[in-house]
């Protein structure tokens, strides 16, 4: 990563408050994804949640919308969520590692992920949630900086910064393999309960 685009990620001064963290992240050009995107995605939901989902980064949909997990994928998320959870969309906190979309729905490159992850850990400090699920490998791998495969770790519960965190499938990998919904189901399952 470039020495000072790092410099900059790790020493921004950052507000406890989260819609003053929600301006700065609207503006912010720290990276190459800025030139491309059309709105930048800071992630929605109730402010005090108790439960926090992390993607990885925004797709077309929410590119076009500003909005977390709106397209397909974001589909089988909320029925995750309203469905087996029984809560609410509205009732948990949805992030995404990096904010702005990487062109042709890339995985986000390193510099990348490690310019945009102080706004994370920010709103995951002022949000204060008692669980984080990381939604797939890049998730779980930019949140913990462990490289385990996702299938590997999925369903365990972990603890990450004295909280508890359980990495899981991404809702896109099960839109390509619907037998691991399964599994997931299994992980919803252990969330509602530690809820
Ligand atoms: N996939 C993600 O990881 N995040 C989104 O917001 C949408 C799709």
């Amino acid at each position: 990563m470039d020495p000072i685009a790092f410099e900059k990620s790790q020493t921004l001064d950052l507000p406890d408050d989260l819609e003053k963290l929600r301006e700065i992240v609207l503006s912010c050009h720290l990276c190459d994804l800025a030139k491309t995107r059309k709105n930048v995605v800071f992630g929605e939901g109730n402010p005090k949640a108790k439960l926090m989902f992390i993607g990885e980064g925004p797709g077309a949909t929410e590119d076009e919308t500003g909005r977390p997990f709106v397209g397909r994928a974001g589909q089988l998320l909320t029925k995750m969520i309203e469905n087996v959870l029984e809560i609410p969309r509205s009732e948990v906190y949805i992030a995404n590692i990096v904010k702005c979309r990487p062109p042709n729905n890339r995985v986000p490159t390193p510099q990348e992920a490690q310019t945009c992850i102080p706004y994370l850990m920010k709103q995951i400090e002022i949000i204060d949630p008692k669980i984080l699920v990381a939604l797939g490998s890049t998730s779980y791998r930019w949140l913990t900086g462990d490289t385990t495969p996702i299938s590997k770790v999925r369903g365990e519960t972990l603890t990450f910064q004295g909280r508890i965190l359980i990495p899981t499938f991404h809702p896109s990998f099960l839109l390509r393999n619907p037998s691991k919904k399964r599994e997931v189901y299994q992980d919803l399952l252990k969330i509602k309960e530690l809820l």
